[in-house]
């Protein structure tokens, strides 16, 4: 599994608030920084940018409109929301996460793009629905390597709540590293890990770059994240912290299925990365246009 974020292992006891006036990063130390946070995340996904792309591509089929409104759990610096609207510059993004450090990146690398907006929240608490200050149904939920994290109840509280936020007919797209039942599939469970892990050696080639702990411990030691970072302390974010409690893929479809959603399934695979996507229920039908199988590779139309 992709290294899990440093949160608390219990949620603190008040709400994560704002950052507070004062936390803000100089634009180009913020940059620096969330380029080194992606391609250290390229380690544990080494197709991320792929991934993305399908995605956005979800979200643009789906969404009917080209000014949909999206939420990105577990955000971290905002490498979905500034990807989103490059493509989709109409759209909004409400990007989400509990990480002082990683929101005052985001903030300071894309607190001009027009249409992100970032908010302090911590998923296990369900005021973070209500922090999220939405205006109208949302097109679509995204997520990417974060929700693994939440222990099995607290997953199917957070799918049911982004249930509640999504309009009919809208998505939730999550993408992330996660395993088949090994009881019920132990030779594909295997095969998917073998197919990632050979993924992840022709990617890194020569030798590994920068990785989680590193990227953590020189992030914390920059001297112009020092608010942050004692915010993030304050908050009880300085521990590290590692569990998969929601590694598997039953555990994400059973939670999808609880929390109501009226399809669910993947688009997208290699081995354990997977590209989830649940739909909710809609009198309509979704406004997905249909197009034509291209087999015999025929031209397909343009998007
Ligand atoms: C591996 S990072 C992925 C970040 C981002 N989605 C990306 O792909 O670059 C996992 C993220 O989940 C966030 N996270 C973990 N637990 C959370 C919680 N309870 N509430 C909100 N965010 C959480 C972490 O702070 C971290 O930013």
């Amino acid at each position: 599994m992709p290294a899990t974020p440093s949160v608390p292992s219990t949620p603190p006891t008040t709400p994560s608030e704002e950052q507070p006036a004062g936390v803000s990063v100089d634009r180009r130390i913020a940059e620096h920084w969330t380029q080194r946070w992606d391609r250290q995340q390229e380690e544990f996904l080494p197709e991320r940018e792929a991934l993305f792309d399908a995605l956005i591509d979800v979200v643009q089929e789906s969404a009917g409109r080209p000014d949909p409104l999206v939420v990105d759990l577990g955000c971290g610096p905002g490498s979905i929301g500034a990807r989103l609207l490059r493509r989709l510059p109409e759209a909004t993004v409400v990007s989400m996460d509990a990480d002082p450090v990683l929101i005052a990146l985001g903030r300071g690398a894309y607190g001009d793009v027009r249409g992100l907006r970032f908010v302090a929240a911590d998923l296990r608490l369900p005021e973070w629905v209500d922090r999220l200050g939405l205006a109208r149904p949302v097109d679509a939920v995204v997520s990417s390597t974060a929700l693994h994290w939440l222990d099995p109840s607290t997953l199917t509280s957070v799918y049911t709540a982004a249930a509640g936020l999504l309009r009919p007919g809208g998505v939730l797209v999550n993408c992330d590293e996660l395993e088949r039942d090994q009881d019920a599939a132990p030779t594909l469970a295997r095969l998917d890990r073998a197919l990632l892990a050979r993924e992840k050696a022709r990617w890194l080639g020569t030798g590994h770059g920068e990785g989680w702990y590193d990227w953590w411990e020189r992030v914390l030691a920059e001297p112009a994240l020092a608010t942050a970072v004692a915010e993030r302390e304050r908050q009880g974010f300085a521990g590290e912290h590692h569990s998969d409690l929601s590694a598997g893929i039953e555990d994400h479809r059973t939670a999808l299925r609880d929390a109501g959603f009226a399809e669910v399934g993947t688009l997208w695979r290699r081995g354990e990365v997977q590209l989830l996507c649940a739909v909710t229920a809609s009198p309509d039908g979704v406004a997905v246009p249909t197009r034509p199988h291209t087999h015999n590779n025929a031209p397909a139309p343009r998007p």
